[in-house]
């Protein structure tokens, strides 16, 4: 299983088959069960950084400040490095503040903070469910088998994150395949920049017809109540759009997956707020490098010394099964107590600003697809189900089921 040297830097595992398509990589797992919160990580550019593995080093690491998200100073622990408006190595583009440090991250944090509140996403709740409602009918009306990635996974957050920005679900197709050539590892970066390229055009067109006509939406409530510029106005668009339908999508097609490989469990489950946070500690969708981040100056974590200009790497799918915070972290139990401490959504600034909003697609979501379709189960062996081992975010590529029909 596990041949890597464990004294020298090891390299970032990845692939989770051909285990349990949910557990983490086993070699990821066998570096967390050493004890060990931290070890040294080889990265494709030659640059020896570090991987966190363990939940405490983890949150320390998030939220402290002398580590940074600037992509120019971090070295990317994947086969091509993660795109962004700009290029990889160069200093965030305006807007793009995932990867900026305070104070330039908390100007843009503040705009946007009271707009995702949990009250404020609530109010979306009647037409999440709706939507949800809508593409259930429509499964129906195609009667089974179908590919539930596109009829349901994909199209409810994509649809609500459209409606929330202002942006023309008509166009889905375009920003979908768009997004998927950016994420997948398989693609060239030459690829994925052009990717992300008609990406920031499309939402820079976007911007200033909404200058001219704006309506009732975040863009362009953005537009008049503050002087972002069109650049600014763009790129946050663009990073909402991609977080907002990319990673619920896959969650909701991962989960769904996950619930009919543990009937029991689905059995026994409300499937309510706790479920869904247990789903997202079980699961961990971003698992491909992780957040990271690159030391400022020299910082002691864990015993450990991280010195200045070294990548720290979070291996969120080990972190969420620590042992020292979760019992019995492999098994998925939905009525986990306390797994809403999971890492999931990051933590610290720059913790996940569309968590609530993922929260309720989530509940609701599972909810209904259940409710409405009580003998729904997997139409392929499951290891016919293609898992998205080489996107930034974990899923499946397809998850083709059936039902009975009534
Ligand atoms: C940040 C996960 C849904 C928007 C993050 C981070 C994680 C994450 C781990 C932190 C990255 C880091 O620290 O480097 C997820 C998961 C989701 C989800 C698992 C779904 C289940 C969403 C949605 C939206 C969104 C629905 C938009 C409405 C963002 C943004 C950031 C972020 C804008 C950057 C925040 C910042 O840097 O201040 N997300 N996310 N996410 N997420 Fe999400």
């Amino acid at each position: 299983m596990n041949d890597q040297n464990l004294d020298g830097p090891v390299t970032l595992p990845s692939s989770r088959a051909p285990g349990c398509p949910f557990d983490p990589p086993p070699e990821l797992t066998a570096l967390a069960r050493r004890g060990e919160p931290l070890t040294r990580l080889a990265f494709p550019d030659g640059h020896v950084g570090w991987l966190v593995t363990g939940y405490d080093a983890a949150r320390t690491v998030l939220s402290d400040p002398r580590f940074t998200v600037r992509p120019e100073l971090r070295h990317s622990p994947l086969s091509r490095p993660n795109v962004r408006p700009g290029g990889h190595d160069k200093p965030p583009a305006p807007g793009w503040f995932a990867n900026m440090d305070r104070p330039e991250h908390a100007r843009y944090r503040r705009l946007l903070t009271g707009r995702f509140t949990f009250r404020r996403m609530k109010l979306l709740e009647p037409r999440v469910a709706r939507i949800t409602a809508d593409h259930l009918d429509a499964m129906a009306d195609a009667g089974p088998p179908v590919d539930l990635v596109p009829a349901f996974a994909l199209p409810i957050p994509s649809l609500v994150i459209c409606e929330l920005l202002g942006v023309p679900y008509d166009d889905h197709a375009f920003f979908e395949e768009q997004t998927t050539v950016a994420v997948n590892l398989d693609n060239t970066s030459e690829q994925a920049m052009a990717a992300i390229g008609s990406l920031a055009r499309y939402l820079g067109d976007l911007v200033r017809h909404k200058r001219t006509r704006p309506a009732d939406d975040l863009l362009s409530d953005l537009i008049t109540e503050t002087d972002l510029t069109d650049e600014e106005l763009a790129n946050i668009g663009l990073l909402l759009l991609v977080a907002g339908h990319e990673t619920t999508a896959h969650m909701l097609a991962l989960g769904t997956f996950a619930l009919l490989r543990h009937p029991e469990q689905l059995a026994a489950s409300a499937l309510d707020e706790t479920a869904v946070e247990e789903l997202l500690r079980y699961l961990t969708i971003v698992h491909l490098g992780g957040p990271n981040r690159a030391a400022l100056e020299d910082v002691e974590i864990a015993g450990r010394l991280i010195r200045e200009g070294e990548t720290v790497v979070l291996g969120l799918p080990a972190i969420n099964r620590d042992p020292e915070r979760f019992t019995d972290p492999d098994t998925l139990r939905l009525d986990r107590a306390d797994a809403r401490h999971h890492l999931g959504f990051g933590h610290g600034v720059h913790q996940c600003l569309g968590q609530q909003l993922a929260r309720i697609e989530m509940r609701i979501a599972y909810r209904a697809l259940f409710d409405r379709f009580p003998t729904l189960r997997l139409a392929v062996p499951v290891e016919d189900v293609p898992m998205r081992e080489t996107a930034i975010v974990y899923g499946t590529w397809r998850l083709p089921v059936t039902w009975d029909r009534s």
